[in-house]
């Protein structure tokens, strides 16, 4: 075949095509019609190509030029079609626009943590840092850093789950003070926000994994004043204008230790069911830091003094938002989550 009758030829093609496009009525037709004419696989266009082998050196050139001319032009005339047709095309049967939308669901932050970031946010606003420590803790730093004299029956408030290969889950936040004060000089301030642990059955204000927030000042010259001052603080911030009391209490690690109530938010004070009648709501245990924990830690006990804290925002949760028993807190119930979302 002479190269002046194939490039006849593929223009005779390229009419015909155009006008199969023309006269093409859908989207199917239409890439159908694609495939066969232009595809790579089955194209007719490809035929052509054939010949190529078979012609004069000087005719390759503008025979290949005419070829991509026209595949470029097929192309695009399906291009421009396939556009008109979509653009004309009746919304399929299927769609019904009337149909009401779907309910767009907002997750919600669980109201242990609500109450955790609020803490966490006022005790910012104090200087204070946080701090983190594991979950899976040797026994020295849950119990034998923290002043609990060996088989002493302190340890008695904290059932323990111990590993099979040593250590223990923590019972409390408070070895976060020990890995603080080895890792940091003072002047130190941090509050220690963490899941605990303890061979607790479940009931109404018990729970055998729980979060606590530990918080701890150490530096030199601090005093009980400076305990009380912060504590109060917080707790007006936290619950609102509020009177807060102290109480003498035990903890191995502090000395002197406290607990620190605020007043009943519920009754104001007057006594109710959610008080046992007495005015008050016990929110966390305090204390003066024990010299030996301290020392324990590598500081100088003569220099340094500090005080620490332990609260649970789980039980503070029931207060705030008039949780009936802790066990809700730990039900992923959707319709109870789903009212604190904002
Ligand atoms: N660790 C105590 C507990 O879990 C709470 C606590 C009390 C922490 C007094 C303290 C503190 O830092 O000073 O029961």
């Amino acid at each position: 075949m002479t190269a002046e009758k194939l490039l006849g030829d593929i223009i005779v093609f390229r009419d015909a095509v155009l006008e199969e496009i023309r006269n093409a009525e859908s989207l199917g037709a239409l890439e159908e019609l694609r495939a066969s004419a232009i595809g790579r696989a089955r194209g007719r266009l490809n035929d052509f190509k054939k010949h190529l082998p078979g012609l004069p050196a000087a005719d390759k050139p503008p025979f290949g030029q005419r070829f991509n001319a026209v595949k470029v032009e097929l192309e695009s005339a399906i291009d421009a079609r396939h556009a008109e047709l979509s653009a004309s095309a009746p919304a399929p049967a299927a769609l019904d626009l009337s149909m009401p939308a779907r309910r767009q669901w907002r997750g919600a932050k669980h109201p242990v943590t609500i109450v955790m970031e609020e803490i966490e946010v006022i005790f910012r606003d104090l200087g204070f840092t946080i701090a983190t420590g594991p979950e899976a803790e040797h026994e020295w730093y849950n119990f034998g850093a923290l002043n609990f004299p060996p088989d002493h029956p302190a340890m008695d408030m904290h059932d323990t789950l111990y590993l099979e290969r040593g250590g223990l889950l923590r019972t409390h936040t408070s070895p976060v003070q020990i890995r603080t004060l080895q890792s940091y000089p003072p002047p130190i301030r941090i509050i220690a926000p963490g899941n605990v642990f303890r061979r607790d059955f479940f009931d109404a204000s018990h729970a055998p994994m729980f979060a606590q927030i530990e918080g701890m000042a150490v530096d030199e010259g601090i005093s009980f004043v400076d305990l009380k001052a912060t504590l109060a603080n917080f707790a007006n911030r936290f619950f609102g204008e509020t009177k807060t009391r102290f109480r003498p209490s035990f903890f191995p690690f502090t000395e002197p230790s406290a607990e620190m109530d605020v007043s009943c938010r519920i009754c104001n004070g007057a006594g109710c069911a959610t008080c046992k009648q007495t005015g008050w709501v016990e929110i966390l245990g305090c204390g003066m830091m024990h010299p030996s924990v301290l020392e324990a830690a590598g500081l100088n006990a003569q220099r340094y003094s500090g005080w620490a804290f332990g609260m649970g925002p789980g039980r503070m949760a029931l207060q705030r938002f008039g949780i009936p028993d802790i066990r809700i807190e730990y039900d992923s119930d959707i319709s109870f989550l789903e009212q604190f979302a904002q």
